[in-house]
């Protein structure tokens, strides 16, 4: 008998700008937990609730931009933390907005407690929903948030 192969739905994480510096980058902010443990962890956690989770960090607008848009149809939910470029990229809103599966914008700082230029996101209005302040644990919830929404998993 052969196993019963169990459906994933593919789920797609987008770290922006320094966010491979985690770890080592304004710890006090940021945590010390470096980005491959985050991503390792939500592969992981991805797999205990139905969700094949695979991750992408760019540096540079136009990849991420060419992310989304390449993602397009073939994700079921997406978790993104455009970094720096949450508060000036007007083509990464553009290309978030052209894609209609879940979508929740993850911050690990709450900026709404930091400068006045990180309190305006440009993608608050195309995102499903908004994690902030919570460090690596907003990745977390996050991602059990997907889970529910997209009905993969019955635990809460
Ligand atoms: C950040 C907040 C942004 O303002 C900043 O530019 C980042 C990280 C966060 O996760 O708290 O790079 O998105």
């Amino acid at each position: 008998m052969g196993k019963i192969k169990k459906v994933m739905l593919p789920v797609l994480v987008i770290h922006g700008p320094n966010l491979n510096m985690l770890g080592l980058r304004e710890p006090e902010l940021y945590g010390r937990t470096g980005l491959v443990e985050i991503d390792t962890q939500l592969v992981a956690m991805g797999r205990q609730s139905g969700l094949e989770v695979s991750c992408f960090q760019s540096n540079h607008e136009g990849a991420i931009v060419d992310k989304l848009q390449a993602s397009l149809g073939k994700i079921d939910g997406m978790i993104i933390n455009p970094a720096a470029y949450t508060h000036t990229s007007i083509a990464i809103r553009d290309a978030i907005a052209i894609l209609s599966v879940p979508i929740i914008e993850v911050h690990l700082s709450n900026i709404h407690k930091r400068e006045a230029f990180r309190h305006k996101s440009l993608m608050a209005d195309v995102v499903t929903g908004q994690i902030v302040g919570l460090g690596v644990n907003g990745y977390y919830l996050a991602l059990r948030a997907l889970a529910r929404i997209l009905g993969t998993t019955d635990q809460p």
